[in-house]
């Protein structure tokens, strides 16, 4: 069914125009109360097997949405609607800003991949800290509270805009993710040096802790897959050193020819950061790296190329406890979320685990 609307419809629209549509059956259908009951008992059925534990949360399970699906926040109870167990919200930034001259969002559908350039369009802490505040919750999920930083403000004061974020957002987040690895906004990256992640992350919890007293918000850091290998464990360390919550591993690629792209080479060749299908092997080595290097001390996050169950599956038994996807969901609908949990559901049950918990970082912890 969604196949059909893809194709006859979503495909031969500009992509972020689709996007909009979407969302927008999202938010409608989410207010509908009799719609929304039987929408959520189809599309998100519960499987207690699954129940995850993560960052001192409870949450249905361990699948969530990805960061840059609902930046503004105006759709966390539809995309909860859609069986997603946390939806990432953001990169929210200190600032409103536009982002990037459209286009900036293209479809290689061959290889079931994105490219996009977005550049963090969003309305700003301010605007998304009084939608946070105001929302009443009609499906119980975990949000999650992903900030960057304003293209406008200079590099040096990066962590003051980080800052102001935090201290808006941080009592609304039950989760919070500092964003360093999207390619989109120029000297971004750079703040995944140690030196300079450092100092970022640590004015960042302070301000968690200063503006929420009564709770510690977890903190994670994204990472880019196109860190070297040292960078990682690098960064692997340096969260362990701060006492960090988790990593989540990995944001988009700038990568292409080592990709082995089968999509119109004007389109492959856009500018931005490359999600989907190409990205999978590479986030899931990242994510192995980093089990390996801090095993059960930090919470690691999969996210990049997850399609279907097993790929959500592979990442557990990698080291995630947590695993998010985005690009798969444009191609596949409404159905994804449901897919994926059932397909974890049976490889569970045919696994020699008895909880999701005791499957994590499985694979990686066998010796070679
Ligand atoms: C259109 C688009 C916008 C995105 N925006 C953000 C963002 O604002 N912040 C962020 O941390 N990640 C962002 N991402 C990255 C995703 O959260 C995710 O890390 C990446 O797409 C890999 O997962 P996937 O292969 O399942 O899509 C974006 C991805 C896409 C496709």
């Amino acid at each position: 069914m969604y196949q059909l609307l893809f194709q006859l419809l979503f495909r031969r629209m500009d992509p972020e125009r689709a996007h909009r549509l979407a969302v927008g059956w999202i938010i409608r259908a989410a207010r509908v109360p009799v719609l929304r009951t039987y929408l959520a008992a189809f599309l998100a059925p519960r499987h207690p097997e699954l129940r995850t534990e993560a960052l001192g949360l409870r949450m249905h399970g361990p699948f969530g949405l990805a960061a840059g699906f609902d930046k503004n926040a105006v759709a966390v109870d539809g995309m909860a609607m859609l069986g997603f167990d946390h939806v990432e919200i953001g990169t929210v930034t200190g600032e409103p800003q536009p982002g990037n001259p459209r286009k900036r969002l293209f479809r290689l559908t061959a290889d079931r991949a994105l490219i996009n350039r977005m550049g963090f369009n969003n309305e700003g802490s301010a605007a998304v800290a009084d939608r946070l505040a105001g929302r009443r919750e009609v499906f119980r999920t975990t949000v999650g509270v992903n900030i960057g930083k304003t293209k406008a403000v200079p590099e040096q004061e990066a962590v003051a805009d980080y800052v102001t974020s935090t201290e808006r957002l941080a009592r609304h987040a039950d989760y919070l993710v500092v964003n360093v690895s999207s390619p989109n906004t120029p000297g971004l990256r750079d703040l995944q040096a140690v030196d300079q992640l450092r100092p970022l992350l640590t004015a960042v919890r302070e301000a968690a802790d200063r503006s929420v007293p009564g709770r510690r918000v977890p903190l994670l850091v994204k990472i880019a897959p196109d860190l070297a290998d040292d960078d990682i464990d690098a960064v692997a360390d340096l969260a362990v050193d701060l006492g960090l919550d988790g990593i989540i591993a990995t944001n988009t690629t700038i990568a292409r020819e080592s990709l082995g792209l089968t999509s119109d080479p004007a389109v492959v060749a856009e500018t931005g950061g490359l999600s989907g299908a190409p990205l999978k092997e590479r986030s899931l080595e990242v994510l192995r790296r980093l089990y390996t290097r801090v095993g059960d001390r930090i919470t690691l996050v999969g996210v990049g190329g997850v399609e279907n169950a097993e790929d959500a599956w592979r990442r557990i038994l990698a080291g995630a406890t947590l695993v998010q996807g985005y690009s798969a969901f444009v191609y596949q609908g409404p159905c994804w979320s449901r897919a994926v949990h059932r397909g974890l559901a049976a490889r569970l049950a045919s696994s020699p685990y008895a909880t999701l918990a005791e499957a994590v970082g499985a694979d990686t912890r066998k010796p070679v």
